[in-house]
């Protein structure tokens, strides 16, 4: 099956960790996050993906390549200035290879799930769909757009944020679209999937379907989330097929230097960094090239690539991002991530 990855948004939510690196080319286990993506993909059946391009486009073709590294075919679709979700995915169809009618599966780039697409597909095939999406049943939806379906899983509406929402369910962000339905979204032009492309197709009668589910879901748009999601994926809460999980429940790049008497713990990340003595990291990301001095704690944090910490800081709840940034020794940095 061929999928397309929607990454070419500006994750400004994650600003600064995004300032120097798209959202999935950012490390989670040791690895960008779209590696993740395409072990997942992978699994599920997926042999060609477009790459719908754009903001630091660069990094995911020297990344990337032409998959074979991955075991996948890619495909790069450079959009020049972003054309939103849906503008996107028409940009990338014309490298599509499938016929009219086959499936074709689309996937937002800021995505852990362990739904099996397998069955979205099969039920999007059963259903003869033109799209089929994949809703998450979250606890609280007043933040998210919802979608309401009848009681078979036909969709009937897309509705806004609201203080009250119909349902629980909300679009996960993960479609699959028959071939042939691309083509109604206008080409050339900035187009949103939630806010146009959804609620034209329904408002046309096109049969779109939901493919329920409550499996592990997360969007790691903001910092919490992406901090949640990799210790998740560190602690084995969520399998991704390019990471095992070690014993000690923490991720350590093997070229990472560790002084003595460190405590790592919590799920915790860290990259090929120097880590001084009696230092503490808990439940935090410490990304590549970092400098951490010693008796430092650094705690539900993410240090991004070449900080340096000064001797016995401590930092709490917070996000520190940017070549040659440092942090004074002895300081504190206490936030709310
Ligand atoms: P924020 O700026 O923090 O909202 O993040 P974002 O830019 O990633 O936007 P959002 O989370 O709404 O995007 C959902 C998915 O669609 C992400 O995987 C984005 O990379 C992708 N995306 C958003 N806009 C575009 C676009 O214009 N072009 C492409 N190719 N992908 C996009």
């Amino acid at each position: 099956m061929e999928a397309i990855f929607l990454v070419g948004g500006k994750g400004t939510r994650l600003h600064p960790l995004t300032l120097e690196t798209p959202k999935p080319m950012l490390k989670v286990a040791g690895v960008p996050f779209i590696a993740h993506q395409i072990g997942y993909a992978k699994e599920h059946g997926v042999t060609r993906i477009v790459m719908a391009i754009s903001y630091k486009n660069e990094q995911f073709l020297h990344y990337l390549g032409d998959g074979k590294g991955f075991g996948v075919e890619i495909i790069h679709a450079i959009e020049d200035q972003p054309l939103g979700t849906a503008g996107a995915i028409r940009n990338a169809s014309r490298f599509l290879e499938s016929d009219p009618q086959q499936p074709i599966a689309i996937l937002n780039g800021d995505i852990l799930s362990a739904h099996d697409m397998r069955e979205q597909v099969a039920l999007h095939n059963q259903m003869r769909a033109d799209a089929t999406l994949h809703l998450i049943r979250v606890a609280d939806a007043r933040p998210y757009g919802s979608v309401p379906t009848d009681a078979a899983g036909k969709i009937e509406d897309f509705v806004e944020k609201s203080d009250n929402p119909p349902t629980d369910f909300i679009n996960a962000g993960c479609y699959i679209f028959t071939r042939s339905i691309i083509d109604q979204i206008p080409a050339g032009k900035v187009v949103s999937i939630e806010r146009e492309t959804f609620p034209a197709l329904l408002a046309a009668g096109n049969p779109l379907w939901a493919y329920k589910s409550s499996s592990y879901w997360i969007d790691i748009g903001t910092p919490a989330a992406f901090l949640k999601a990799s210790r998740d994926l560190v602690q084995g809460q969520f399998h991704s097929p390019v990471f095992a999980t070690s014993t000690t429940m923490n991720y350590v790049h093997p070229d990472a230097h560790i002084g003595v008497n460190v405590q790592i713990d919590a799920g915790s990340s860290v990259g090929a960094s120097q880590i001084g003595g009696d230092v503490l990291v808990e439940q935090s990301i410490i990304g590549d090239d970092v400098v951490v001095g010693s008796g430092a704690h650094i705690c539900a944090s993410i240090i991004g690539d070449g900080v340096q910490i000064g001797d016995g800081a401590h930092l709490r709840g917070v996000v520190i991002a940017g070549v040659g940034v440092s942090v004074p020794p002895n300081s504190r940095q206490i936030g709310e991530i």
